[in-house]
């Protein structure tokens, strides 16, 4: 018996010392392993008198059981305190702020387009697109825009170089989307309602001018259509843009593809050096329209004799210049990062009639 107990003495010992999970299971083998110490001593019971048995038997059970505790109580202790160190040094600071999600905007043009189209949208007009490297018969002569004429000359044309050994006349970066009226009228005749927005190009450059910029084109054509209805559609159009009733004055202008022609400004006032639109009684110029030329018609396939319609031709830039006081066109197309989170818009909240069309 005094045997046992030294045993117990040594192992809880050893138990106790162990400093790793390893030292601690070859202390488990050493005592109660196939050949461990208390292993044999249980072997040799066998070879015991019963009344020695007697005894021996249940000290060493009771033995066997201690160890058998004391072991797995230090196994969960070492393993508290591996995970204790594991944390030690690898917590997480939850006060820390999330890591931002780089997020682009969405650029005042684009905006502005969407919120035009909307508009638009609302009055019947669909969106119609023609390709940016145009024809010349396209671009110029449909548009009773003949070789000798000096709109030609003064749009400022970007040229595409002439292919080779070919007689045709070179292809242009579309001076303006007014091709689109052809194109939209050449697929699908008449009676239609569009509009057509998109990039343009003149070799032209300074605060107001870039070599490229944005148009938006409105086509209106059925067998009664008149003036009359282009000044409700643009004062209609303007009014939901600015969020604003806006006054139109339409001035007697010349455009080869209109007849009659009119230039239309929108009513506004200066006040230290900024325009407001809406209000006051200076006017500003923002489009040009008129009533389709007979012959632009005849060039697209539609019959001048049964129908007739409006034609308008709207800077974008502009505009968005306009209603979100932007000066500089030129920093428009700069991709300066500043500029462009000063000036984004959300890229979720996209302009429509229900939500709103002003920002
Ligand atoms: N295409 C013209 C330009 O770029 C604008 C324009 C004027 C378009 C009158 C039209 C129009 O459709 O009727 O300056």
């Amino acid at each position: 018996m005094d045997g046992i107990t030294g045993l117990r003495d040594r192992y809880l010992a050893a138990i106790a010392a162990a400093a790793d999970e390893q030292a601690l299971e070859d202390t488990r083998v050493a005592a109660l392993g196939k050949k461990g110490e208390v292993s044999l001593l249980m072997r040799g019971l066998g070879k015991m008198t019963p009344e020695e048995r007697q005894t021996a038997g249940p000290a060493l059970n009771a033995l066997k059981d201690d160890l058998n505790q004391a072991i797995a109580m230090a196994r969960a202790a070492l393993a508290d305190a591996a995970l204790n160190a594991r944390l030690a040094t690898e917590w997480t600071d939850v006060t820390l702020p999330a890591r931002a999600t780089p997020q682009g905007t969405i650029h005042p043009v684009s905006q502005v387009m969407d919120e035009i189209s909307a508009i638009f949208a609302d009055l019947g007009f669909s969106v119609a697109e023609g390709p940016q490297i145009e024809n010349d018969w396209h671009n110029f002569d449909a548009l009773n825009i003949p070789g000798h004429h000096p709109a030609r000359a003064e749009m400022d044309t970007f040229y595409m170089s002439r292919r080779e050994g070919s007689n045709q006349p070179p292809h242009v970066l579309r001076t303006h989307t007014s091709p689109v009226q052809i194109r939209h009228m050449q697929e699908h005749g008449a009676p239609c309602r569009i509009i057509a927005p998109g990039r343009v190009y003149r070799a032209d450059y300074d605060q107001t001018h870039t070599p490229m910029f944005h148009q938006i084109e409105g086509l209106a054509i059925d067998r009664d259509i008149t003036m009359a209805n282009l000044k409700w559609v643009l004062e209609e159009f303007f009014s939901a843009f600015f969020g604003t009733g806006v006054k139109t004055r339409f001035r007697a202008s010349h455009f080869p593809f209109t007849e009659p022609s009119a230039e239309v400004d929108i009513q506004c006032e200066w006040v230290d050096g900024q325009v407001r639109v809406g209000e006051g009684s200076d006017w500003l110029e923002v489009l040009g329209s008129g009533m389709v030329h007979p012959k632009v018609l005849t060039a697209a396939g539609v019959d001048p004799a049964e129908w007739q319609g409006f034609a308008f031709g709207m800077g974008i830039d502009r505009m968005a210049m306009l209603k979100y006081g932007i000066p500089d066109l030129r920093a428009f197309f700069d991709s300066d990062l500043r500029w462009l989170r000063h000036y984004g818009f959300a890229a979720l909240d996209v302009p429509t009639i229900q939500g709103g069309i002003n920002r």
